[in-house]
């Protein structure tokens, strides 16, 4: 028999039981001729010698990982088919700052399911980022328009977080330094609590959980927290309790449900000066417990102390209004242990989900949504008290406390009909609705309180039902009047608005996106997929765990297979951000040393390199940040960190440190660095957002780590949503193991002794899959392929490159770990060219720059990743070759400050106005390279002036009258 190349006469058997549809060759950019091309360029004969030359020797991992053999895409979907059959779907009216929501269908498939919405980055390059930077404007004005506020941020990470950062600007800004309490409803969501208490702790301070109407205040505290309305549904009027708070010079923070306020009194009129709460009711699934968007509102006078991020309305060169990051001053990058939070990554991609929610219904949709599950609760109330149950007194919008003869019959009742509901006590349920719910689920409901008696129905119920809110508590006017919430009502307009804005926009779906630090690898549609899938989304964080077995396999492999790729011997998923894995991670070192009566032990050293979130982390958790220098390499100076931990031995409780480095090297000296701290009685906490560089190369916890944190947002393929969803969990060496964060509602690890740093008690679970996904189709090999493949990739940017710019800093062998730094910072010498005028000058030639000016400020940070092919990097390489010769003709005599950089982005506008007076063509500056004729995304506003828009702080969306001529 001839063998056949196109039709072979036999095949293996692997071959006809594998459909051949495995991730890895679509995972990474190159095949094995362009690798071998790059790996010419680079120097080496093959990857793994590139790898034994890059990552020291005495850290390499020399097994193989232990993980199951890889499934193929259309397996591993049905695998997760399998698990995600294992939850069970209830109806939940448990509440607790968590609803049922309809996702309009619009919204699910041209943003959540829209790789160009979820593969985008935080908007740094701003003018190609407009899209989302309007949406998350929305957001604000949503935000600020409900609660009556001034001002709101475009997200945070979940209500109790939220609640805890406004502990935290309530602490930060008070008057008296001696004012060290803080006064906790104790009618907030349980998890509120227990996360502020969590929060309060290592800040020392006082946190009294109590009945916020009998507590006297005096000027020992310094804020309260209120839930409005309260978490078991009642509407309370504040306003007395806000006024005795004022007076003793507390501030007031309210934690708020948005979608009460489109009816409710907003929390600004009884005198909140902070007021927080979760938007997942506006269209987010429950997932599980996330992700899903908090915010943060507030009065101006504390815009400079709000916690993270702030878009504003700024203008661009042309004079155009033009949106961008504000007041970036405030951040981590910046400040460090003194930034007003340790907030990096949010939740964007869900902001703008609520905010498209909002802009769908208008103000009247949401209203009539409110009015309707407020007349079903009131239904219900009536129903069950014909029951003979007691219903609580107090007015309530969505949710009615009921108190019956047997607290536990009604709960078992209710299971046996697929219903779950809220235990306030023995002889109490609550029962909270939400906008899923219909007559025929408050039927239901009333047969479970009929406990086998005859129920009443709704149909008999309805014109029996007593009027609604008292007067007091309803919010007259108008709302939402911004021509965007008015406008965009069926789904033509909505589908078009949503594409106007995706359109501004880059993201993956339009060119690599090498922002160094941030691994902006390829999130595979396979991975993307059952995270809409309703038994992953529409399960309450809070429903009984027997409900939740899938999640349950699905948690459990998962920590196992990052426990094998970390050395660690347990993992937290909780989480829901690098920074909180930061901050889980300290706190776990800090309850260690307090269980060992070490509780002296407050000193964390930071390399000067560190990520911004590292000191602000530890200054959360209340360590003093002792700062180490870095050598000429950009190495961690050993004799300094030496040094510093003898001088701090009796006080050193951590070193912080990221492998390999931000500066992007694999240091020689990791396994020296971590013996220095454990002999000073430290631990050593490993920042481990570059693991991209690690997996089945070497392990955090072999390296000597006893802590790590990883960003599954990075590494491990979640995508960045532009500015979030994360997942940060950490990994703990055995010692720690009885730290990791615990949670109040629902138990979770059997070791866990710490409080929660998530409001759920699996973080950002529904997204999970997409992490689970990618290790179960890649397997140890391919996750190693990738790893090697991500350095090659770094270290052939860094050679085609060096010959024109500079790359900072080197490791061993000359080569660099996963990213390199290129330095421009001579060309403002030789040509008055800033590193911000190449940032932007890529975006003509049709990419998004690099991490710019961090860690180093006048550098470029380029990570390319595994997953970008050979052609999309010498494309990147050309264009900063291009650009480098276009700096090398301004200080040759060119023009310097009107040249194609200077000018940069040029928008389609400006190319084509009438007017055209720059020394250079119009050609060369929308379409420098010949490709771009044939394919141009054009930046839809110009140079954005950062100094102009927070000069003029606007924070909400203005007029239409502003876009107009
Ligand atoms: C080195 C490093 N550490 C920590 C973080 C913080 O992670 P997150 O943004 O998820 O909070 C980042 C994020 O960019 C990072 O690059």
């Amino acid at each position: 028999m001839t063998s056949n190349p196109v039709l072979p006469a036999t095949l293996s058997a692997e071959a006809l039981t594998e459909p051949g549809d495995w991730l890895l060759p679509r995972h990474l950019g190159s095949n094995a001729e362009e690798i071998a091309a790059m790996l010419e360029v680079v120097g080496f004969p093959s990857l793994d010698a590139l790898v034994d030359a890059a990552v020291p020797e005495n850290i390499r991992l020399r097994r193989a990982l232990n993980l199951p053999a890889p499934l193929g895409e259309r397996a591993a979907l049905d695998r997760l088919r399998a698990i995600a059959g294992r939850n069970r779907i209830f109806r939940s009216y448990l509440g607790m700052g968590y609803s049922d929501t309809v996702t309009p269908p619009v919204i699910q498939r041209n943003i959540l399911e829209n790789p160009a919405w979820y593969t985008s980055y935080t908007p740094y390059q701003a003018e190609i980022s407009q899209g989302r930077l309007e949406a998350l404007l929305n957001f604000q004005t949503l935000v600020t328009d409900l609660t009556g506020m001034e001002i709101a941020n475009a997200s945070l990470l979940d209500e109790a977080t939220a609640a805890a950062e406004g502990m935290g600007l309530a602490f930060h800004a008070r008057a008296n330094p001696e004012a060290r309490r803080f006064l906790v409803s104790g009618l907030c969501h349980p998890q509120t609590i227990a996360v502020v208490e969590t929060r309060a702790k290592p800040l020392g301070i006082a946190v009294t959980v109590g009945d916020v109407f009998a507590q006297p205040l005096d000027p020992s505290f310094f804020g309260i927290l209120l839930q409005y309305p309260a978490t078991d549904g009642a509407l309370l009027d504040y306003t007395a309790v806000a006024a005795q708070a004022k007076a003793a010079g507390a501030l007031v923070i309210v934690a708020a449900d948005l979608l009460a306020l489109t009816v409710l009194r907003p929390p600004s009129e009884f005198g909140a000066d902070v007021v927080v709460g979760s938007a997942q009711r506006f269209g987010v699934p429950l997932g599980y417990g996330g992700p899903h968007a908090a915010f943060f509102a507030t009065r101006d006078a504390y815009k400079r102390q709000m916690p993270g991020r702030l878009v504003g309305v700024s203008k661009d060169a042309q004079g155009n209004p033009a949106l961008r990051l504000s007041l970036q001053t405030r951040e981590q990058h910046i400040r460090r242990d003194k930034a007003t939070s340790n907030i990096c990554t949010a939740q964007v991609l869900l902001a703008n989900m609520a905010s498209a929610y909002a802009v769908y219904h208008g103000p009247q949709g949401l209203r009539a949504i409110a009015a309707r599950i407020h007349f079903l609760a009131r239904l219900l109330a009536v129903g069950v008290a014909q029951l003979g149950h007691t219903v609580a007194e107090a007015p309530f919008f969505d949710t009615v406390r009921v108190t019956v003869g047997d607290g536990d019959a009604i709960l078992a009742r209710a299971l046996e009909q697929g219903i779950n509901l809220r235990r306030w006590d023995a002889r109490t349920v609550v029962i909270a609705l939400d906008e899923t719910t219909t007559a025929a689920d408050v039927d239901a409901l009333l047969a479970v309180f009929a406990l086998g008696k005859k129920a009443p129905t709704v149909a008999e119920l309805r014109d029996k039902v007593a009027p609604g809110l008292p007067v007091a508590f309803v919010r007259p006017g108008e709302i939402l009047a911004h021509p965007v919430f008015n406008k965009h009502h069926t789904e033509t307009e909505m589908l078009r608005y949503l594409r106007r804005l995706e359109l501004k926009d880059f993201s993956l779906a339009t060119s690599m996106i090498p922002l160094g630090s941030c691994t902006m690898k390829l999130n595979a549609t396979t991975e993307m997929i059952p995270v809409t899938w309703p038994e992953f989304g529409r399960l309450h964080p809070f429903a009984p765990t027997e409900q939740a077995q899938g999640y349950a396999e699905l948690f459990a492999e998962l920590e196992a297979w990052l426990a094998e790729i970390t050395g660690f011997a347990a993992v937290s998923l909780q989480p829901n951000a690098g920074s909180q894995g930061e901050y889980a991670g300290l706190l776990a070192i800090r309850d260690y040393y307090e269980a060992r009566g070490e509780t002296g032990r407050d000193v964390c050293l930071i390399p000067l390199s560190a990520h911004g979130t590292n000191p602000a982390s530890a200054a959360m958790a209340g360590f003093k940040v002792v700062a180490v220098a870095c050598d000429a390499n950009g190495n961690i100076d050993i004799a300094d960190l030496r040094a510093k931990a003898e001088a701090h031995r009796a006080v050193l409780a951590a070193l912080m440190v990221t492998y390999p480095s931000t500066h992007g090297v694999f240091e020689e000296g990791i396994g020296e660095i971590c013996g220095i701290v454990h002999a000073a009685g430290g631990q050593v906490y490993m920042d481990g957002a570059n693991m991209n560089a690690q997996v089945g190369l070497c392990r955090p916890g072999d390296i000597g780590a006893d802590v790590c944190h990883l960003n599954l947002h990075k590494t491990f393929c979640i995508p960045h949503g532009g500015g979030g969803p994360g997942v940060g969990p950490i990994g703990v060496a055995p010692h720690l193991v009885p730290y990791l964060p615990g949670h109040p509602v629902v138990r979770i690890g059997a070791n866990a002794h710490s409080g929660p740093v998530s409001a759920a008690p699996w973080g950002s679970a529904s997204i999970l899959v997409i992490s689970w996904a990618y290790i179960a189709m890649l397997g140890a090999r391919g996750l190693t392929d990738a790893t090697k493949l991500a350095i090659l990739n770094a270290n052939y940017i860094a050679r085609r490159l060096e010959a024109h710019i500079p790359v900072l800093y080197k490791g061993h062998a000359d080569l660099v770990a996963h990213e390199c730094i290129v330095d421009l910072r001579d060309w403002k010498k030789q040509a008055g060219i800033e590193v911000e005028d190449a940032a932007k000058r890529l975006i003509d030639y049709g990419f998004h720059a690099p991490t710019m000016s961090w860690p180093v400020p006048g550098t470029l940070m380029i990570e390319p990743t595994e997953s970008e092919s050979k052609e999309e990097l010498d494309r990147f390489c050309e264009a900063m070759i291009a650009i480098h010769r276009e700096m090398e003709a301004v200080a040759a005599g060119g023009d310097r400050l009107d040249n194609p950089l200077k000018n940069a982005p040029h928008t389609a506008a400006v190319v084509t106005a009438t007017e055209w007076t720059h020394p250079y063509s119009r050609e060369a500056a929308a379409f420098p390279k010949r490709e771009l004729r044939e394919h141009k995304v054009w930046p839809s506003v110009g140079r954005i002036d950062n100094v102009y828009g927070d000069r003029n702080l606007v924070c909400s969306c203005p007029p239409v009258e502003a876009y107009t001529d």
